[in-house]
């Protein structure tokens, strides 16, 4: 037992450890005040969706579904627009269904949604010709001009987050129920960047594929897909600023358990997952399913302590790994660390998010990832996953719906030079449309050609 499993845990007990990541505000009533408001709100999601999730990862885990888990790096208030999200869930969506007909199971769509706006930073200040401020952490902590007004942690933020959480979740439930038309009809997609992939003629294939099977679906049962069974959607984000978690931490007197109702699928980021840190604390006691980031700087013990301490029951579905390593050094550590979490007897959900360990910065200052480097890390982790007996259950993207030009690459080749035109992300690099679903497509291509005989 670790020192940990024997202390009594509640929703603040995090407060005894060492929290890292977290703003200094300056005035702690007004912090206070902002957090007891904060608890008396509705919550956001409701335990029995928290726990039909947990459920889904489970059979992901048993190699019955695959998770995709994707969205913005940070959402940004000034862009909680319904334009916007529409786009963000249509990719989504439409990514599902090619991982769907390439994988041949069902797919657990989980958005980088609604709540999304902190983010860590590898320093607390940034200084500019001599002036230092505090470094932006995110929508909810504060803005990202560089004034001494705009970077003062401003506790407020945290109320308009959840508000702004609450609004994105409210649409996207809408669009769900709705059924978003345009996914039964693969003639609406854009698809215009087909005609420059060297795989146009698989990437066609899949296209009509799916086109035919939903046809088909309609025929059968007499309506679209949407109304024979309901799409089920569901929002995580990194539960990076704890007093904003612990707010929204509520006890089910039915369930005996406490649950972060301010998303379904929370995730500890790579920078907050000390062992004895204050993440960790609050994590191990709540009763959604987590996520934990897992990077190339974990060595084996802390990572199987890691796992029983966060889940001791050995519960299915309430353990994701995702490792990003990046393409360069997956080979060097996911077969160690697959080894290292077998020997505790545990049993994960490993998924794969190429993005974090694949971001460069350009000759020109640009941060930037490369589609290539993104897509070889995915192949080996398919393959080391396989050739280790484990299996990769899922992926992790940091993607819009938008025609933005962050990530290079991609059958258009947009290089280096291309980035300038549409570069709108505050923090990290993210895949466009085209890029996301050529992705989607390349994991479809495979899965087919593994299954081949
Ligand atoms: C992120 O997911 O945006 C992030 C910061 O990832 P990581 O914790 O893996 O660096
Ligand atoms: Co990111």
């Amino acid at each position: 037992m670790t020192s940990l499993d024997t202390l009594a845990w509640h929703p603040a007990s995090w407060q005894t450890r060492k929290a890292l990541q977290q703003p200094h505000y300056n005035d702690p009533v007004a912090l206070a005040d902002a957090v007891s408001q904060l608890s008396r709100l509705p919550p956001l999601v409701v335990s029995w969706e928290v726990e039909a999730l947990r459920e889904r990862l489970a059979a992901a885990q048993r190699g019955e579904q695959f998770l995709l888990q994707a969205g913005d790096c940070a959402e940004s208030f000034a862009e909680c627009e319904s334009d916007r999200i529409a786009k963000q869930l249509k990719v989504i969506l439409q990514l599902s269904l090619v991982l769907l007909h390439g994988l041949k199971r069902p797919v657990i769509r989980v958005g980088r949604m609604a709540g999304q706006y902190a983010k860590p930073r590898s320093a607390d200040t940034e200084t500019r010709d001599g002036l230092t401020l505090p470094c932006y952490r995110g929508d909810t902590v504060n803005r990202p001009e560089f004034t001494p007004e705009a970077r003062e942690p401003d506790p407020q933020l945290l109320l308009r987050g959840y508000e702004r959480a609450a609004l994105t979740l409210n649409f996207v439930r809408a669009l769900i129920d709705g059924g978003f038309a345009d996914l039964h009809h693969p003639e609406y997609w854009d698809l215009g960047f087909l005609n420059h992939s060297p795989l146009q003629e698989a990437y066609g294939r899949i296209v009509r594929d799916i086109g035919d099977a939903l046809d088909f679906f309609h025929a059968l049962s007499g309506g679209p897909v949407h109304e024979a069974q309901r799409v089920d959607f569901y929002s995580s984000h990194e539960g990076l600023h704890l007093q904003y978690e612990q707010a929204q931490t509520r006890f089910i007197p039915r369930a005996q358990r406490w649950y972060n109702l301010s998303t379904h699928l929370p995730w500890i980021g790579m920078r907050t997952a000390q062992l004895d840190g204050a993440h960790v604390e609050y994590f191990r006691g709540i009763a959604n399913p987590i996520g934990v980031k897992v990077g190339a700087a974990m060595d084996d013990n802390w990572l199987q302590q890691l796992v029983t301490t966060l889940n001791p029951n050995n519960q299915p579905g309430r353990l994701t790994l995702i490792h990003r390593f990046g393409a360069r050094d997956i080979e060097k550590h996911l077969p160690r660390l697959i080894q290292a979490v077998r020997s505790t007897g545990h049993s994960v959900l490993w998924v794969c998010d190429p993005m974090h360990g694949n971001t460069e910065t350009t000759v020109g200052g640009i941060k930037t990832r490369r589609l290539e480097n993104i897509q070889s890390e995915l192949e080996q982790a398919f393959q080391i996953h396989a050739a280790q007996g484990s299996r990769l259950g899922g992926v992790h993207l940091e993607m819009t719906g938008e025609d933005v030009t962050e990530c290079t690459g991609g059958a258009r080749g947009l290089s280096d030079t291309d980035l300038a035109r549409a570069y709108r992300t505050q923090v990290d690099p993210r895949l466009n449309y085209e890029q996301a679903l050529e992705l989607g497509m390349m994991i479809a291509e495979r899965s087919k050609k593994v299954r081949a005989p």
